[in-house]
């Protein structure tokens, strides 16, 4: 009787660890960070480093952002964000905070920088 007590919570323990490990494992960067926020929405046709050198970029003919930070300031470039511009680069004011556009404006441009 106590031994199969401590057999099954050793095997709760154990599969415990294992869960903790596997997911400390995924690690990265924690999750809603801005960078995983751009890489998750903006990536595909951005590209993770903003050249735009993905499929997507490429198929929608996006400018790299060495050259957008040229044209455009950070306002002019929330704005392109809440609002879209053309067919392929849509509005996201509907499903990002006006924080979560302007963090997200940022981390791109920084990107120019690298
Ligand atoms: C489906 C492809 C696509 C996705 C996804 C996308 N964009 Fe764009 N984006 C574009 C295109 C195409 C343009 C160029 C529009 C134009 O100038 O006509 C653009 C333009 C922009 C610009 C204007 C300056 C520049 O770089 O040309 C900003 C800023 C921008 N996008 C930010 C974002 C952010 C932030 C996200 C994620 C929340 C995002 N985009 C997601 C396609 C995309």
């Amino acid at each position: 009787m106590k031994s199969s007590f401590v057999k099954s919570f050793s095997l709760v323990a154990l599969a415990a660890t294992f869960v903790f490990f596997t997911l400390s494992a995924v690690g990265g960067p924690p999750p809603n960070s801005t960078q995983e926020m751009y890489n998750r929405k903006c990536a595909l046709c951005h590209g993770k480093d903003g050249n735009a050198n993905t499929h997507d970029g490429k198929k929608y003919k996006v400018p790299s952002v060495r050259v957008a930070v040229k044209k455009y300031s950070e306002a002019a470039m929330i704005k392109v964000v809440e609002e879209g511009k053309g067919a392929n680069m849509d509005s996201y004011s509907d499903e990002l905070s006006p924080a979560q556009i302007k963090a997200l404006v940022e981390y791109y441009r920084g990107l120019a920088k690298k």
